[in-house]
């Protein structure tokens, strides 16, 4: 597993990331939903900031229901396992009605602290990885409990689509790297205002 060059996250434990790609113009899926735009694109999964990298460190994961179900269609489209071994948890205010085989997916339908507690206690040492959306990630921003950015920066301008965050944050760029076609950056939330 190839990570960052500095191998990340600055030593500390327990960090939540939102390791995500994106758009050259902060759109994490195009106007129709989409993540097409991603296809073809030269990536390699085990280098800088990539899945394996992210997966490995991650001891909880979540989600929003959106993200969830955009997952969902694409596992039953292609056939393809659920892929993570971790704890899911999706934010959504609807029960998860379309189970998906293998994952172990449980609802957050309250507070940012409440599932922040709740993911950092079954992470143990190990991170928690904020998947996305945008609107989920902004959640967790919003109540001050992001520590890291991940942004995989596709060689694409979309025009518009879902957004990458909300904002307005104030980061501070701690790596760069280069992932085939993809920037990859790595930032430090310091606040979530500028
Ligand atoms: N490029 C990438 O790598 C990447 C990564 C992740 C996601 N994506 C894309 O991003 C898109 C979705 O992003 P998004 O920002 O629109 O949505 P999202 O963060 O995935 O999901 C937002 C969800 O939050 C739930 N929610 C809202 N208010 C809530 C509340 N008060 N309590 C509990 N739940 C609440 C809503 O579910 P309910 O309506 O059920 O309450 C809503 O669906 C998808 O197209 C996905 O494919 C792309």
């Amino acid at each position: 597993m190839a990570g960052f060059p500095a191998s990340g996250h600055d030593g500390a434990v327990g960090q939540v990331i939102y390791a995500t790609s994106a758009s050259l113009d902060g759109y994490v899926a195009d106007r129709q939903g989409t993540l097409d735009w991603l296809d073809g694109l030269d990536h390699d999964p085990a280098g800088p900031g990539g899945f394996a990298e992210i997966d490995a460190r991650a001891g909880a994961m979540v989600m929003g229901r959106a993200t969830h179900d955009w997952v969902a269609g694409a596992l039953e489209r292609t056939g393809d396992p659920w892929p993570h071994r971790q704890p899911c948890w999706v934010r959504t205010r609807r029960p998860l009605d379309r189970p998906i085989p293998g994952a172990d997916l449980r609802v957050a339908d309250g507070s940012a602290a409440a599932a922040v507690t709740e993911l950092r206690r079954i992470a143990g040492d190990a991170d928690v990885w904020c998947v996305g959306g945008g609107r989920t990630a902004s959640w967790l921003l919003d109540a001050g409990l992001l520590d890291e950015m991940w942004v995989t920066v596709a060689p694409v301008v979309l025009g518009g689509g879902v957004p990458l965050l909300a904002g307005p944050a104030s980061l501070e760029l701690r790596e760069v790297a280069r992932n085939g076609a993809f920037a990859v950056v790595r930032y430090r939330v310091l606040d979530a205002t500028p």
